[in-house]
């Protein structure tokens, strides 16, 4: 099985390495639109014009794709689908999980500008976390930073220290760029709050579509 896996940049990468951990018998190509990364503040329009030549690309060449990209995900995944017939896997932020996990009542989503202004994400608050309070730290430049390989830990540090104080015990890494900081968000919320992401859902659901495409009903 051939498994393609696409981010704005650097972030699907940490999934792509978890699916070929998890399935190493399968070949994983991962692409990435380094020239115009970062996505996160671009409008659906215009990351639509970047991203459909690539995938379509990408389509001749894979049986599956994983779109490891939240903010592409969010914004964009109906009309890719009816314009590629290859499965599409899609990410978007574990709002359901975190409000199911939550204690306290309050979550925290860190996730790009244009994630967190999707219909999509509004819809999954809307529809799983009724009376949960969700907070969204600014996290604006952080796939850029994370890309450029200048993490800022103090940066990082007060918001999500913000969040923590305010209650949350549930944080989603709504962005797989996040993903590589994920150690360090973990370390800071020390205790105080549970970090999720989705790569061990999204392997579940890659597995799922694998069989339906080797066994089809
Ligand atoms: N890694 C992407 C996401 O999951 C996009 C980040 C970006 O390009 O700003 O949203």
């Amino acid at each position: 099985m051939k498994i393609g896996v696409f981010d704005s940049g650097m972030g699907g990468k940490s999934v792509a390495n978890a699916i070929q951990k998890a399935l190493p018998a399968d070949e994983v190509i991962y692409v990435s639109d380094d020239k115009n990364v970062p996505y996160g503040s671009k409008t659906s329009d215009e990351i639509y014009k970047l991203v459909l030549p690539i995938l379509k690309d990408l389509a001749i060449k894979v049986d599956v794709i994983v779109v490891a990209c939240n903010t592409v995900s969010t914004t964009l995944i109906n009309p890719l689908r009816e314009a590629i017939k290859t499965p599409l896997i899609a990410m978007e932020p574990m709002v359901k999980s975190a409000a199911e996990q939550t204690d306290s009542g309050i979550i925290a989503v860190c996730a790009t500008p244009t994630t967190l202004a999707s219909k999509r994400y509004q819809w999954l608050k809307d529809s799983y976390a009724e009376g949960v309070t969700v907070l969204q730290p600014d996290c604006s430049d952080w796939s850029q930073m994370i890309e450029s390989d200048t993490v800022n830990r103090q940066h990082v540090q007060e918001r999500i220290e913000a969040v923590c104080q305010a209650g949350a015990d549930v944080i989603v890494l709504g962005c797989t760029h996040y993903h590589w900081i994920e150690a360090m968000i973990t370390e800071i919320a020390d205790d105080r709050a549970k970090v999720l992401q989705p790569e061990q859902a999204v392997i579940r659901q890659l597995k799922r579509v694998i069989k339906e495409i080797e066994q089809p009903a």
